[in-house]
């Protein structure tokens, strides 16, 4: 981490929990937090946001969606807007997945459609890369992650771009228990700060977020968190646990100043 940005903790609950565990999850992440605890997120499914949502009010922990449409109404059956999201107390919006991309046909043209709907409609949007290991073993993970960015992130302005997250998943540490090295990380995360000081200059880049996902637990986010281009992680198993996410929230970074 670096002090000039703001660290953030999102939870990525996936398709799990009913909507009683949801609020009460939601509940005591929220009494849990410190007093000077990073920014938190929790992205919850379609159905939980309402209620989650409700349980958040007054409280630090930000509401977020795991997908949006582009469109803003329509004939679309089974897809939510990002006008929607945003009436319904969203926040953020988690935008190409890898789950997304690998089962659900997303593309970068549509990472790049739904990015222009979240930030059209006020939503902090987290963009999520990165590489497959079959990818990463033909030694193709750079060209991967610009292929993404590019795809994404070229045609906007720096300045639309400004709450823009990008979050750094390897296709073979989600869910795997296989966590990318601290160095593995970080050679990852340096990659994408360049590419976008490329795309849209020294500012945008120096003070992009650029979290890092994929088997986050209580106990590597310390060391992950101690690499100078992580701000902070997108978790998923262990976010469904107020005791692990929150050990994850206090994580100790230490931090050359
Ligand atoms: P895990 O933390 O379960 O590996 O999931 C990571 C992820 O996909 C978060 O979006």
């Amino acid at each position: 981490m670096n002090s000039l940005r703001r660290p953030l903790i999102a939870g990525n609950w996936k398709m799990y929990l009913d909507l009683a565990s949801s609020v009460s999850l939601a509940k005591s992440v929220a009494a849990g937090l410190p007093a000077d605890a990073p920014e938190v997120m929790v992205a919850t499914p379609f159905t939980a946001l309402a209620v989650v949502g409700e349980a958040l009010k007054g409280t630090k922990v930000k509401l977020a969606a795991q997908d949006c449409y582009w469109e803003k109404e329509g004939a679309f059956t089974g897809q939510v807007s990002a006008f929607q999201l945003k009436d319904a107390g969203c926040q953020g919006v988690l935008i190409g997945h890898s789950e997304r991309r690998q089962f659900f046909g997303e593309t970068d043209e549509t990472v790049k459609k739904k990015l222009t709907a979240a930030l059209e409609n006020g939503l902090l949007p987290i963009v999520c890369v990165g590489e497959t290991l079959a990818e990463r073993e033909d030694g193709r993970t750079f060209k991967v992650l610009e292929t993404q960015l590019t795809g994404a992130l070229s045609g906007f302005g720096p300045s639309q771009l400004a709450t823009l997250v990008i979050a750094y998943e390897p296709v073979w540490a989600i869910g795997t228990g296989k966590t990318a090295t601290p160095a593995q990380a970080q050679e990852a995360h340096l990659f994408i700060r360049k590419t976008c000081q490329r795309l849209h200059g020294d500012g945008f880049a120096a003070g992009l977020r650029i979290l890092y996902g994929g088997s986050v637990k209580p106990d590597n986010v310390d060391s992950l968190m101690s690499e100078p281009d992580l701000d902070g992680a997108l978790v998923g198993g262990a976010s469904l646990k107020a005791d692990s996410f929150l050990r994850i929230v206090k994580f100790s970074a230490a931090v050359a100043k």
